[in-house]
């Protein structure tokens, strides 16, 4: 990959029933960064998410991640990313162990610490008991240990916060913000939670009506905010979007 990009997209565009819901979305996520990737209800966050996944064809433009183009859906760009992607669909009768050895086998990885990851995450390695039994953020949890056991390069969350406790969640912005310092990870991830984003992310991106309506550095908000708040900054852009539209 020559690019500095590990996610570069061009006039994507994604049609549902005829609606343009997701139109010439432009958005570039250095390696090595948090991308925080943010818009209201319905802007198109989860769409985008699933294009770059492979979960949806894109119906315009072309995306490379890793350098390669998603629509080529290829393998090897697909073991190198970690995702959770809406709520997180486990093998209920399993338990968080074994749901992670199952997607292990299914990554093709061998010789990976399931207890190491499921303590990183903050869920008890001895608790044999079936997902069915997990409280919402357990399961959060768990959608985060399957997302990086496999050690992949970058990593796609989409609300991956939602549910946990005050705790885990500073817990988890610890482990991200450590998985790119110290295993180089790269993270694009959405949340309505503005300030666990501003405290992460290098860059934000923000998609209003499925465009990208801004691509600026947390830095470059600091500096222009009064207080340094990416939620000020925030309103300001969602205020004038209205005004544009
Ligand atoms: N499978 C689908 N068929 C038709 N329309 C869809 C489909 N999936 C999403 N949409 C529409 O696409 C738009 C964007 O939805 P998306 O889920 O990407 O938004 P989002 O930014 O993730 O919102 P939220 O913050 O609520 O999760 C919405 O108008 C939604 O109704
Ligand atoms: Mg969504």
């Amino acid at each position: 990959m020559d690019s500095k990009w590990i996610i570069e997209t061009n006039g994507l565009g994604k049609v549902f029933d005829e609606v343009e819901v997701i139109k010439d979305c432009s958005m570039h996520v250095k390696q090595g960064t948090i991308y925080g990737f943010l818009g209201m209800n319905g802007a198109g966050k989860t769409t985008v998410f699933k294009m770059l996944t492979s979960l949806l064809t894109p119906t315009s433009g072309t995306a490379k991640v890793m350098g390669i183009d998603i629509t080529s859906r290829s393998n090897e760009v697909l073991r190198n990313i970690g995702s959770i992607i809406e709520t997180p669909i486990f093998h209920e009768h399993l338990s968080a162990a074994e749901n992670l050895r199952v997607h292990l086998a299914y990554m093709n990885k061998e010789n990976v610490d399931i207890d190491k990851t499921l303590e990183m995450v903050g869920l008890s390695s001895m608790n044999t008991k079936p997902v069915s039994t997990f409280s919402l953020g357990m399961r959060q949890r768990l959608g985060i240990a399957r997302a990086i056991i496999h050690q992949p390069k970058l990593l796609i969350l989409d609300e991956p916060l939602n549910g946990l406790d005050p705790m885990g969640i500073r817990e988890m912005r610890d482990l991200f913000l450590s998985l790119v310092k110290n295993k180089g990870m790269t993270i694009l991830i959405s949340s309505h939670i503005l300030t666990d984003i501003e405290q992460i992310a290098d860059t934000i991106g923000i998609i209003a009506n499925g465009r990208i309506i801004d691509e600026v550095s947390m830095a470059q908000i600091k500096s222009k905010t009064s207080n340094d708040s990416l939620e000020e900054y925030f309103f300001q852009k969602m205020k004038e979007e209205l005004e544009y539209a």
